[in-house]
């Protein structure tokens, strides 16, 4: 191929997937196929505009009998076209010019990639170089772009013997192209891209593997097999030590399981010794059953995801780790099963947390706030900047916010700006969620200090975050982010995700408050 020979290129892989940036101009290539961007302009008649405006009278006709609309994620082959030097082409939506944003390339990729697979290109060449004359906004659309076609190169075939082998054979070679490739912020945001994709995938994966391949223990080697050379500090804690440490809500969780758990704690010292860290805790729950208090039997096999909330800390912090950012950050990971044996946690058990807090256990299905608790007490004594934990945590979540928004809680002004700010960047929607006095008085005990539901019913959600706040030191910044509805099955309105599986959702927001640290 021409281009791979003279040009030089950053190139990225997936199992089936390269990604070559070029510094070229599109039109002096050849290849088999070529990708023309295409927008939807007019106020009440809408018509579809070419971004490459000499290619807007070959398809004119097209256009005016609306075959190209210019609509978000429309993708139009035509076979043989013979344009300049490529066979093949794709007109690729971007929807309305005024609402371009960069979570439109995310999705205007994956929708590229499905069709590329499904008509069986084996070569596509993107130009980037008439979507923008801001060299900014330029950065921000490759990266959303590279990050979406890494998205959506995510397949959970592992463990069909095939092995998706048989199906695909064939690498898909895609070729982004743009006279500035070279500069520094495009090459950065290309690498940034991949880097960031990779670990969300990896999130996505921990979530995807059944609870039997992702036990407690599992999930702690693979934390700390990925972290190898990238610099982290990875430290999992076992049975004996979680004793020894007072972490009554992990283990009052854990003894149902035959599973041992493992508290799993990551740290990266990218800033000066004197800075304190930042922290993340994530639930790490690989099986949720629900304990005696047992979830009914449909769809209880998808509580393999209810490690999601640990997953999108690791994947953060492989994320921080691998772009060398200039900031102290911890992560704690506690991690266990919920199951019912002779041993198990019974409705009105009490257990005592890491910082003295009894609680009687009303519900047993209610544990992730439990594990949470002691994770919570354990960063606190770190002295950090802010705590922000993550989890799948209440079924009322899903229920208010569907798999739209991730709902988060916090009381602090200052953090619930940047968490704004990194959401606008990341594209993942989030929700400011009410957090009041009279949700932790839902939560007071009858014979212990707190009861782990609430009684008065409604605001599941709150009540839980509530309950978290009582082990959260109230002078840091501290807020909760909840995934039950968003870290799963979110292929019906993100192309980039799929249909069943895990989403590994908040990698990217995290990173990017992480990012306003540096
Ligand atoms: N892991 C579940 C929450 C969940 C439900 C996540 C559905 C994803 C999808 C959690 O441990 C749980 O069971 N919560 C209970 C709490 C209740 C008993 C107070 C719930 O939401 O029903
Ligand atoms: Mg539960
Ligand atoms: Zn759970």
């Amino acid at each position: 191929m021409a281009a791979q020979k003279k040009a030089k290129t950053n190139v990225a892989t997936t199992a089936k997937m390269q990604v070559h940036f070029h510094a070229k101009d599109v039109s002096t290539l050849q290849g088999q196929a070529v990708v023309f961007f295409s927008q939807s302009v007019g106020q009440k008649e809408k018509s579809a505009v070419i971004v490459e405006k000499e290619i807007n009278k070959i398809f004119a006709a097209s256009v005016a009998e609306k075959m190209i609309t210019g609509t978000a994620n429309e993708v139009v082959l035509f076979r043989e076209a013979n344009l300049n030097d490529f066979r093949h082409v794709f007109i690729l939506g971007l929807g309305e010019k005024t609402k371009l944003t960069h979570e439109t390339f995310r999705q205007s990729a994956a929708a590229l990639i499905k069709e590329a697979r499904a008509s069986k290109m084996e070569e596509v060449f993107v130009g980037f170089d008439n979507i923008t004359s801001g060299k900014k906004d330029l950065a921000k659309y490759i990266q959303a772009f590279v990050e979406g076609l890494y998205l959506s190169g995510y397949t959970f075939d592992e463990l069909k013997s095939v092995n998706g082998k048989k199906e695909d054979k064939k690498t898909l070679q895609i070729h982004l192209v743009s006279k500035s490739a070279k500069d520094k912020s495009l090459v950065s945001a290309f690498q940034q891209a991949v880097i960031v994709a990779e670990a969300t995938n990896f999130a996505k994966r921990l979530g995807d593997m059944p609870g039997n391949m992702m036990t407690p223990t599992i999930l702690a080697d693979s934390a700390i097999k990925a972290a190898a050379g990238t610099g982290l500090k990875v430290t999992a804690w076992d049975k004996k030590r979680i004793e020894k440490e007072k972490m009554g809500g992990l283990l009052g969780v854990s003894q149902g399981s035959d599973q041992e758990p493992r508290f799993i704690i990551m740290e990266y010292n990218g800033g000066a010794k004197s800075e304190k860290p930042l922290a993340f805790v994530g639930k790490g729950l690989t099986f949720d059953c629900g304990g005696v208090s047992i979830k009914p039997s449909a769809k209880m096999e998808e509580m393999k995801y209810d490690m999601c909330g640990g997953a999108a800390v690791i994947g953060t912090m492989l994320a921080i780790a691998r772009l060398k950012l200039k900031v102290n950050v911890v992560a704690y990971v506690p991690a266990t099963e919920n199951m019912v044996n002779g041993r198990a946690t019974k409705p009105g058990d009490v257990h005592v947390a890491r910082n003295g807090k009894s609680f009687e256990i009303n519900n047993t299905d209610a544990e992730g706030r439990l594990i949470l608790a002691d994770g919570l007490c354990y960063a606190s004594e770190q002295k950090p900047k802010f705590i922000i934990d993550t989890a799948t945590l209440t079924g009322a979540m899903a229920v208010a916010l569907g798999n739209v928004h991730t709902g988060y809680f916090t009381k602090n002004s200052a953090l619930k700006n940047k968490i704004e700010k990194a959401a606008a960047e990341s594209g993942e929607l989030v929700w400011n969620m009410p957090l009041v006095d009279h949700h932790a008085r839902d939560m007071k005990g009858t014979y212990a200090d707190l009861s782990n539901m609430s009684y008065s019913g409604g605001a599941g959600s709150a009540t839980a975050a509530a309950f978290l706040e009582q082990f959260v030191d109230s002078d840091i910044p501290w807020a909760h982010f909840d995934i039950a509805g968003t870290a799963w099955a979110c292929g019906n309105r993100l192309n980039y995700c799929t249909a069943k599986g895990a989403t590994g959702v908040m990698v990217r927001t995290f990173l990017e408050i992480v990012k306003q640290y540096v």
